[in-house]
């Protein structure tokens, strides 16, 4: 190991579960868990979340840490380290382009999040919105928060402005390191985002009528449950989880030795439950108080038009709007961080070339290419490769293809070719303590995970 590379590792257990918490915490459970919950039956959806974060999340994410903490490298690193001569690094690779290209789009919406809080805070996102009072008529509003969305996201440099200011807060996280960058970050972030979400889940539960919003939320309608909601709550496991593209492969090298990895996951799966599971509770009571049931709960619309309609209603408009945007900031914050970090850490070890260097190298490309995916919206929303713009043809290239592809090759290579013992190992932290799932999850990574993955990336063809 050289010098470089044994200095970096988090400091603290705290401080590993609440960065890796952070990665795992981000806009997918924030605005893509509401909305799939919405559209799949509510508490149906939600158990067969959990199901699928047991039977395969955990697993996976098992299967990440074991491959970074066993070869102590980044995502290419690792492969390179445990199976010398052989190919098994091009899964690296893959995983690098994967999480570069995602952080391209993640950054923008990042930056409208952003923008978002800074509207909140100047007040000018409620500016000239015709008053709204709950169960009246709300077309009014809509086009007003319609209006505001397309000035904010659909204008040429002020998304920019916003998706730059993005990217420099993480070069000036990521350039000071693990410990004193990430860590420090997601030990701040984090407590602060509970503590934000548990305020807003007081506020909307205490609304009249919130109720049947709860009882819709936690009524589970099994008739809506079709092979495709199954398929749609396994890409939001692996999504929300940040497996597939090495993030966790590359945090679990900075883990120490004594840490449990199995205890780990856990934690991380479920406090990832948690937030989800409170943003239901903030929104289906919001929007069934104020008679907004009736609205899309798609993620862009849900986040940027439909709440902001409720904290209109709501006395104290601005707090609500500012906390929560800054609730949205923080969680995407700490993602972004840990996307960026995968190619970091492989520029910092390939290239031999200092923390700070391999930062700014890495990032300096973001400006310009999160740029072109936030012109799609404006100037470049006629531009078309295959009918989608820049930005949604980095999402679906990466989220829907190049996400489940690492995840399905990380489980072979683990489950059938890693060197023996490998996971047993990791799991007893070298047989210094008992595991009694290592078994089930070899079982899960050798014979289940890669078929239903497989699942997940073959099923848009039959749609
Ligand atoms: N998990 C994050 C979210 O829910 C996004 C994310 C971060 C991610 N790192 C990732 C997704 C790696 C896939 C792979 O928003």
């Amino acid at each position: 190991m050289s010098k470089t590379e044994s200095k970096m590792q988090f400091g603290s257990k705290i401080g590993l579960i609440a960065a890796t918490v952070g990665s795992a915490v981000g806009l997918g459970n924030i605005w893509r868990f509401p909305a799939e919950a919405q559209s799949n039956g509510g508490a149906a959806f939600l158990l067969l979340y959990v199901v699928c974060m047991l039977v395969l999340g955990i697993p996976v994410m098992l299967a990440e840490f074991s491959l970074g903490r066993a070869g102590r490298s980044d995502a290419f690193g690792v492969f390179r380290k445990l199976s010398p001569g052989k190919s098994w690094w091009l899964i690296g690779v893959l995983g690098i382009v994967a999480s570069y290209t995602i952080t391209c789009f993640y950054a923008v919406v990042t930056g409208w999040t952003l923008e978002y809080l800074f509207h909140s805070i100047t007040g000018s996102l409620y500016e000239g919105i015709a008053p709204v009072t709950a169960g009246g008529d709300f077309s009014v509003a809509d086009a007003g928060f319609q209006a505001k969305m397309a000035e904010y996201i659909s204008t040429p440099l002020a998304p920019i402005l916003f998706t730059w200011a993005v990217i420099l807060i993480n070069m000036f996280v990521l350039a000071r390191g693990v410990e004193k960058g990430i860590e420090k970050l997601s030990n701040i972030l984090m407590p602060m985002l509970f503590v934000v979400l548990i305020a807003l889940c007081c506020v909307t539960l205490t609304l009249p009528g919130a109720g049947e919003g709860v009882k819709w939320f936690l009524t589970p309608d099994f008739s809506k449950i079709t092979a495709s909601t199954v398929i749609n709550a396994m890409g939001q496991t692996f999504f929300s989880l940040s497996l597939g593209m090495g993030t966790l492969i590359t945090y679990a090298s900075y883990y120490p030795a004594n840490t449990r990895l199995a205890s780990t996951s856990g934690i991380v799966a479920a406090m990832s439950l948690v937030v989800a599971v409170l943003m239901g509770f903030v929104i289906f009571p919001a929007v069934s108080s104020f008679g907004l049931d009736g609205h899309s709960l798609v993620g862009t619309t849900l986040v940027f038009q439909t709440l902001p309609e409720v904290f209109a209603c709501l006395p104290g408009t601005q707090i609500w709007s500012i906390l929560f945007f800054a609730l949205l900031f923080m969680a995407a914050l700490t993602s972004t961080v840990s996307i960026i970090e995968v190619t970091i850490a492989f520029v910092h070890n390939k290239c031999r070339i200092s923390r700070v260097k391999a930062t700014v190298l890495t990032v300096l490309p973001l400006f310009v290419l999160s740029s072109l995916c936030s012109l799609s919206f404006s100037t470049l929303s006629d531009f078309k490769i295959f009918g989608m713009t820049i930005f949604d043809l980095l999402d679906v290239f990466a989220t829907n293809i190049l996400l489940p592809v690492g995840a399905i090759f990380i489980c072979i290579y683990l489950g059938w070719c890693a060197p023996k013992g490998l996971l047993k190992n990791e799991l007893t932290n070298g047989g210094t303590i008992r595991s009694r799932i290592s078994g089930t999850v070899m079982f899960i990574i050798r014979y289940v995970a890669p078929v239903m993955i497989l699942m997940v990336l073959v099923a848009p063809l039959f749609k």
